[in-house]
């Protein structure tokens, strides 16, 4: 464990490492079996038999929906998920260069300005806020996609499901239906991760007695960045820097000569494996067979192979998701917003959770800095 036991010092968990800092009932994560579940259901059997709806539903209200819940809760994020004009021109004058990661979270930002309920942090109001969001990413990513390429954003269509009305969005046209599935996989899996740093994020704004938006900011703050979600763009520039297959090998012993950090690797708590990785290799497997990049599949196979022999360390879910969201069209900045889009379920339920039994996040530090000293006046420095 990495911490620091000086003579007399306090023990210091150096990146909270090995730290249980509350209980949670949503996501339990097993890295003794690989495994991981949502509210109890192992998270591979809900990607395949659930669509993202269902799993959102799961991560809100702690059980799956019956069919008239499903209905009932569809109805509320297709009625949400138009965006505000003012917030389209918005995001037209942010800088064309500014990162849509930057751009997701001043968005989310600014609708808890607009929010109906912005002065209401009761649980009740709170929930609506979130299924608000849910609807409303989408819509928000889509409108950023589109405006820092110079086109007109589309507006959300009510009859499509979720994952369709993402493609229609972002492309003005739904693919078929295996490709719309592997994005719902993606999604699925995507969407918790018990005490992730973005989560963790959330759930301190959160203790603070601070509003849902809040919270949500500085999670997608905290996911931007390339050590958390950020890496699934990550994954993808290294691939396309790579280019060809014949050149993978010698890239990535040449990384790991020079002891470079391989992104779409590794992970703090799976350390045999991401229970996440085998469906997602799945589905960017058959969407490679539709859509055509079985070259990334196959540097993507001697990385893997290369890392593992080496360094005896596994991929990680963005690194079949970075691929796969490529293949389908999406440009590469995009990732981590998509990310944003499904991990606002995860968020706003450990909010929720939060909300719910609340104590203010405040953990103590250990000064090392110098010895208490007396101040020297200006004139005298
Ligand atoms: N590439 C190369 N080496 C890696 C690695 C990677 N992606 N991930 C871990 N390692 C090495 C570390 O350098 C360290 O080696 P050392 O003991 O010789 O110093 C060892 O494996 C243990 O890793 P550690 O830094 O303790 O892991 P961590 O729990 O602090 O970090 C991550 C976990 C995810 C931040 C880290 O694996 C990483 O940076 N991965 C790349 C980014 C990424 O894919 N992030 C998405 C996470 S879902």
């Amino acid at each position: 464990m990495n911490h620091i036991a000086a003579e007399g010092a306090p023990q210091v968990f150096k990146g909270l490492v090995g730290v249980h800092a509350d209980v949670t009932a949503i996501s339990k994560v097993m890295p003794e079996t690989n495994s991981l579940t949502y509210r109890g259901y192992p998270v591979q059997d809900l990607a395949e038999q659930c669509r993202f709806e269902e799993v959102a539903y799961l991560l809100l209200e702690g059980e799956l929906p019956n069919r008239r819940q499903l209905r009932a809760f569809e109805k509320e994020e297709r009625a949400n998920r138009g965006i505000p004009k003012k917030l389209i021109r918005i995001i037209e004058e942010f800088p064309r260069r500014a990162h849509p990661m930057d751009a997701t979270r001043t968005a989310v930002s600014f609708l808890g300005m607009e929010d109906p309920e912005a002065g209401d942090n009761s649980l009740e109001a709170t929930k609506r806020k979130a299924i608000r969001l849910y609807a409303k990413i989408p819509t928000v990513i889509a409108a950023i996609a589109r405006l820092r390429k110079g086109k007109r954003p589309i507006r959300p269509k009510a009859e499509l499901g979720f994952a369709e009305n993402i493609f229609h969005m972002f492309f003005g046209r739904v693919p078929d239906a295996e490709i719309v599935k592997a994005f719902d996989v993606s999604m699925t899996l995507y969407a918790e991760h018990s005490f992730n740093a973005s989560t963790f994020a959330a759930r301190v704004v959160a203790s603070t007695m601070a509003d849902i938006h809040a919270a949500v900011t500085a999670g997608i703050a905290a996911l931007k960045g390339p050590l958390h979600g950020g890496a699934n763009e990550a994954v993808m520039h290294m691939l396309k820097e790579i280019g060809t297959p014949a050149r993978a090998k010698g890239w990535i012993d040449d990384k790991l000569e020079h002891r470079a950090l391989v992104m779409g690797f590794g992970h703090r708590v799976y350390r045999k494996g991401d229970s996440r990785v085998p469906t997602m290799a799945k589905w960017r497997d058959r969407v490679a067979e539709r859509l055509g990049g079985q070259k990334w599949l196959e540097i993507s196979r001697i990385l893997a192979e290369e890392m593992l022999a080496k360094k005896n360390i596994h991929p990680n879910l963005d690194f079949p998701a970075g691929p796969t969201y490529y293949m389908m069209g999406f440009d590469i900045p995009m990732f981590t917003p998509l990310f944003v889009a499904s991990r606002i379920t995860g968020w706003s339920a450990h909010v929720l959770e939060q909300m719910s039994d609340n104590r203010l996040i405040r953990p103590l530090s250990h000064y090392v800095g110098v010895p208490e000293r007396a101040v020297v006046p200006l004139a005298a420095r």
